[in-house]
C-alpha cells in the first residue's frame, strides 16, 4: 500500500507518499480500506518529532479515518466486510489501509458522507470525553470553548448547544461570525482581555465548564473565568506546558482542573478508547443524525499532498476540519 512516511522529523516537506508493507488485522482488529483521514494539530507535532506514537501504535501519522471494512481479525463480531465505517486511531490514518481495534469503529452517522466522516472520530471523542463525561456539562450552564473556530471548537460549540448550555467561544474577530452561525451565544476576541469580555457578557457569572486548547498561557485566565463549582478541561498546550495556578482562587470556587489526552488511553477498560467510542455512538451520533450537530469541513486535500494541508493548519485561519482523501488508482 501507499502511505505518508517521514523522511526525517521537520517541516511539511519531510512527508512523502511512499510504498510500505500492508498492515494486518490482529485478534480483535479490523482492516480498513481508508477513503479519507482527518488532519489534527497533533499530527504537526508528531511530524516535528515532538509527539511520538504510544507503544505498539503505527508510526504513520493519522488519528482518525473513514473507509470500508476489508478484513476481520480473529474474534471480531458485529462488523462485516464492506461496511462503511469511521474509526478513532492511535496512528496510521495517512495511508491506504489501517488496522484498528474493532472497539474503536463507529458507523458512518446518518446523513454524513464517507469522506466527511473521516474527520469526525477524533473531535467527537475528544469533546465527548471531556465536556460530557468528565465535565458533566448540564442544560442551563455556561460553556466556554477556547479556539471556537478550530476542528475541536466547531464541534464543541454545537454539542454544548445541543446539550442546552449557553455557549461562549474565543476566536479571531474575522471568524467570530462562523462561531455564531454554529450556535455560539457569546464570542470573544482572544487577542483582547478574555476574562473581562466574558464577565461582561455573563453578568459576572463566568463559565461552568471551559474546554481549553492553550494550556499554560491561558491557565490563570481560565481559573479566573471559572464559575463556582466550575470545571476546567485542558486538552491542548498551544501556549506551553508549565504555569502557576492560584490555588486560593481555585479553592474558593471549588473548581477542578482536568488535563486529558485521548491517544494514550488503553483500548479497553472504563476509561479506554472503546468506552469513549461507545459513549459517542450513544450520545453524539444521534445529534449528527438529526442535524443538531453538523460536520464543519474547511477543505479536502488529496492525501499524497498532505504537506499542503499541514501548511494550511500551521498558517492558522482554518475553520473546522481539513481532510485528506486517498487518491484513486
Ligand atoms: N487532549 C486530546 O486528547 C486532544 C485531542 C484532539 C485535539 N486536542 C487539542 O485541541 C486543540 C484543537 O485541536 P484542532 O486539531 O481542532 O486544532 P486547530 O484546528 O489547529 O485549531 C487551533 C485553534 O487555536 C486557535 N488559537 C490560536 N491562538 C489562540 C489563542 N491565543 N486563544 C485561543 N485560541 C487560539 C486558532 O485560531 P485562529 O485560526 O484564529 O488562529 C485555531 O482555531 C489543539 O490544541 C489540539 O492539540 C487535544
Amino acid at each position: 500500500m501507499y502511505a505518508i512516511t517521514l523522511r526525517e522529523f521537520g517541516g511539511p516537506e519531510v512527508m512523502m507518499w511512499s510504498e510500505v508493507p500492508d498492515p494486518v488485522a490482529g485478534p480483535g482488529e479490523v482492516l480498513l480500506d481508508v477513503v479519507a483521514s482527518g488532519v489534527n494539530r497533533a499530527d504537526l507535532m508528531q511530524r516535528q518529532g515532538h509527539y511520538p506514537p504510544p507503544p505498539g501504535a503505527s508510526e504513520i501519522l493519522g488519528l482518525e479515518c473513514a473507509g470500508r471494512v476489508a478484513a476481520l481479525g480473529e474474534g471480531v463480531t458485529g462488523w462485516s466486510v464492506g461496511d462503511e465505517v469511521c474509526a478513532l486511531l492511535a496512528g496510521g490514518g495517512y495511508a491506504e489501509k489501517v488496522a484498528v481495534p474493532a472497539a474503536q469503529l463507529l458507523p458512518v452517522p446518518a446523513g454524513v458522507d464517507l469522506v466527511t466522516a473521516g474527520g469526525l472520530p477524533e473531535v467527537a471523542c475528544t469533546v465527548w470525553s471531556n465536556v460530557v463525561a468528565a465535565g458533566r456539562l448540564a442544560a442551563g450552564e455556561t460553556f466556554l470553548v477556547q479556539g471556537g473556530s478550530s476542528g475541536i471548537g466547531t464541534h464543541a460549540i454545537q454539542v454544548a448547544k445541543a446539550l442546552g448550555a449557553r455557549v461562549a467561544a474565543t476566536a479571531s474577530p474575522q471568524r467570530a461570525d462562523r462561531c455564531r452561525d454554529l450556535g455560539a451565544d457569546i464570542v470573544v476576541d482572544y487577542h483582547q482581555d478574555v476574562p473581562a469580555q466574558l464577565a461582561e457578557a455573563t453578568d459576572g457569572h463566568g463559565a461552568d465548564v471551559i474546554l481549553d486548547n492553550m494550556g499554560a498561557k491561558a491557565l490563570a485566565a481560565n481559573v479566573t473565568m471559572l464559575a463556582a463549582d466550575g470545571r476546567l478541561l485542558v486538552i491542548g498546550m498551544q501556549g506551553g506546558t508549565t504555569a502557576e495556578v492560584n490555588l486560593n482562587t481555585l479553592l474558593r470556587k471549588r473548581g477542578t482542573i482536568t488535563a486529558m489526552s485521548l491517544r494514550g488511553r488503553p483500548v479497553d477498560g472504563p476509561h479506554g478508547k472503546g468506552a469513549v467510542v461507545a459513549g459517542v455512538r450513544e450520545q453524539v451520533w444521534p445529534m449528527l443524525a438529526d442535524g443538531r450537530v453538523r460536520p464543519v469541513v474547511h477543505a479536502t486535500v488529496p492525501m499524497d499532498r498532505a504537506d499542503e494541508a499541514h501548511r494550511q493548519l500551521e498558517a492558522g485561519g482554518v475553520v473546522g476540519k481539513l481532510l485528506l482523501e486517498v487518491p484513486i488508482g
